[in-house]
């Protein structure tokens, strides 16, 4: 179904932001389920907004990883670095994701892209928490850390938790502790419920949900209908600043549930 032209959209983009707590959503035609262009779009209309919310000079961007954000960052543009210099940064590391769709790669592609810069997270799998603990202070990750921290703008995907469980590297017991404790959403390497409770961890460094609120800008990626109960049970926990890019797809079947 066709949304009926701007007022109809505007509408639908305002009753879900209320619906879904948040400052705002924008959302774009189509289902990603179904139309691989629908993701490219929602890169266009990031690189627009971020034109439109980012100051001149220096801006840092950290970026999650995952198949949306990197088709994402395949559609951003240099018209972004004119009179900024912006630096992408992941704002986790060692979540255990295949190459290509790491957090490393997709600031590295958005960086490409803007003309920017960017810093990778070089981090270890599958090791213990404590050495976790002790690399926090080693310099080279130490001071991406920091810069993560003063970032103006945040950029992430919401997962649906059973295909994350699968693609977090988790040990089988950590797997069946997720999907036990009724697991729906997952981003930034945290699980949530349908009703927005933290019920697992992934123990990793860098950006958590509960950092968030001390972003100035904080923007949602996902669509397709596929996404609309994980979408619904992170924005639960979401903080209300955030900005969501979304589809037709999704949104439809939020408006719809009670
Ligand atoms: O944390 C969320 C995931 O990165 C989303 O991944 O875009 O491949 O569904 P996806």
């Amino acid at each position: 179904k066709v949304l009926a032209g701007y007022q109809g959209t505007a509408l639908i983009e305002k009753k879900l932001s209320q619906k879904l707590g948040i400052a705002r959503c924008i959302v774009l035609p189509g289902n990603a389920d179904k139309q691989h262009g629908v993701i490219d779009s929602f890169g266009r209309r990031l690189n627009q907004l971020l034109g439109s919310i980012l100051p001149e000079g220096k801006s840092i961007v950290s970026v999650t990883g995952g198949t949306t954000m990197a088709r994402v960052a395949q559609n951003l543009s240099s018209n972004l670095s004119k009179n900024r210099k912006l630096l992408f940064l992941p704002a986790r590391g060692g979540l255990g994701e295949s190459v290509m769709i790491q957090a490393n790669s997709v600031c590295a592609e958005m960086a490409l892209k803007t003309h920017g810069q960017y810093r990778a997270l070089y981090l270890p799998e599958d090791i213990s928490a404590e050495s976790f603990e002790s690399l926090q202070k080693e310099s080279s990750i130490k001071s991406v850390l920091d810069l993560i921290y003063k970032s103006n703008v945040v950029i992430h995907s919401i997962g649906t938790a059973s295909i994350m469980a699968d693609r977090r590297n988790l040990s089988p017991e950590e797997k069946m502790n997720v999907l036990d404790s009724n697991a729906v959403s997952e981003a930034f390497g945290d699980f949530f419920d349908q009703r927005g409770r933290l019920v697992y961890k992934v123990p990793r460094i860098g950006l958590h949900v509960r950092d968030l609120d001390k972003i100035k800008y904080v923007i949602a990626i996902a669509g397709g209908q596929k996404k609309a109960d994980a979408i619904k049970s992170y924005m639960n926990n979401a903080p209300t600043h955030t900005v969501l890019i979304t589809d037709e797809g999704a949104s439809e079947l939020i408006l719809r549930d009670n």
